[in-house]
């Protein structure tokens, strides 16, 4: 609060707040002291016949309000709210701190980062346990895995879901089909460092070629039934550079010929019902046309190991139940 520029500001939102207190006060207080008589109406009528009563307002209900006067009352004792005044217990979300005399006293550590810093504290020696155990015995563990849960659903559900099972773009963690490999250590890394899909555009391609690709690529999980645009395809496939990417065995110097997933590059299964964008031709179209970068963030740097290997658990528990 030392960012006023003028002591005007300090008492403008001093008054606000009052005000408002004070307005809700008199506004509950009129209200419980007006004399209603039963059965009278305010006079108001809408569609011919619906009136409206003029009854008083709830007990419970203006009892609520009342309470939640008296709480911002001792908020505001407590917490910073009103103008520049710091609150009893002096806390801050800044970088800093005030001092008696309004300057910067503390620049190292802001109440919310030592807070942060004495929860880790707590936890570590519990996290350092779980650090110590493989993935699957971790996964087993209800206590860990609660844990883990929150986590997830503190870091993870934005993009993945509440349940995990992911939506258009961002996949499903709970099924046997994995992008960057399902093995405990290769989700642990995927968690750890984040992963960087990179799937080239072909944007020299003709339209008519990459509907005939599509159509192919659709085929493989029997979506399409073209007979003639998958024969096509599927030359235009071989011919163009699909599965430098797609082909599992292409890293290893054994080619398989077919497109089942490659987890070293990230490249998803063309072969299986399981779809990150959609089976809808035209997103598959677009796919292949315009290509993909799908990003998972790493989170170790912001998380640390312990946690990092908590979520692998958890992810691996979601799917093999
Ligand atoms: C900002 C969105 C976002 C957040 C937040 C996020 N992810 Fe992801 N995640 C992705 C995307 C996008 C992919 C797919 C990357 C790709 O296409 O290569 C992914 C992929 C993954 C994969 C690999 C799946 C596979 O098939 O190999 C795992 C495991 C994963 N995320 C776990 C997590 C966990 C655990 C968290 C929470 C700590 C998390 N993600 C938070 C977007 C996110
Ligand atoms: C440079 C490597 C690379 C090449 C070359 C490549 N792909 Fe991909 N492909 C990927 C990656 C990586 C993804 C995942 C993109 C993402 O997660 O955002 C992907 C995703 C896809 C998808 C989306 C699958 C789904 O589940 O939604 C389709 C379809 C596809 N590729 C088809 C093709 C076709 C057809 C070709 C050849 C014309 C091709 N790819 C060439 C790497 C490649």
């Amino acid at each position: 609060m030392s960012d006023f520029t003028s002591e005007f500001w300090n008492f403008y939102v001093i008054g606000i707040v009052v005000l408002s207190l004070l307005a809700c006060l008199i506004l509950l207080w009129s209200q419980g002291s007006v004399t209603y008589t039963a059965g009278k109406t305010t006079g108001h009528a809408w569609d011919e016949d619906l009136e409206e009563y003029n009854n008083p307002m709830p007990k419970w209900w203006s009892l609520l309000f009342y309470l939640t006067v008296v709480f911002s009352v001792v908020y505001l004792f407590f917490f910073p709210g009103l103008g520049k005044y710091q609150g009893y217990l002096n806390w801050s979300s800044a970088k800093y701190s005030l001092g008696a005399d309004g300057t910067v006293a503390n620049q190292a550590g802001s109440k919310y980062q030592s807070e942060v810093d004495t929860v880790n504290r707590k936890l570590e020696p519990t996290l350092n346990r779980y650090l110590a155990l493989d993935i699957p015995t971790l996964a087993k563990d209800p206590k860990a895995m609660e844990m883990g849960q929150r986590l997830f659903q503190s870091y993870c559900i934005q993009c993945h879901g509440s349940d995990a099972k992911g939506s258009k773009g961002f996949p499903n963690l709970t099924n046997d089909d994995w992008q960057w490999g399902g093995e405990p250590e290769q989700i642990e890394a995927t968690i750890a460092g984040g992963r960087t899909a990179a799937m080239t555009p072909h944007t020299d391609m003709s339209d008519e070629t990459v509907k005939d690709i599509a159509n192919y690529v659709l085929s493989l999980s029997g979506e399409s039934s073209d007979s003639e645009r998958i024969a096509r395809g599927e030359a235009a496939f071989r011919n163009s550079d699909c599965l430098t990417c797609h082909d599992p065995g292409i890293m290893t110097g054994q080619p398989t010929g077919v497109p089942s997933g490659n987890i070293l590059m990230g490249a998803p299964n063309l072969t299986d019902k399981v779809w990150l964008y959609s089976r809808n031709p035209e997103v598959v179209a677009d796919t292949i046309k315009n290509g993909r970068n799908n990003q998972m963030p790493g989170w170790e740097g912001f998380l640390g190991k312990g946690k990092v290997h908590l979520l692998a658990a958890y992810v691996y528990s979601q799917s093999h139940k």
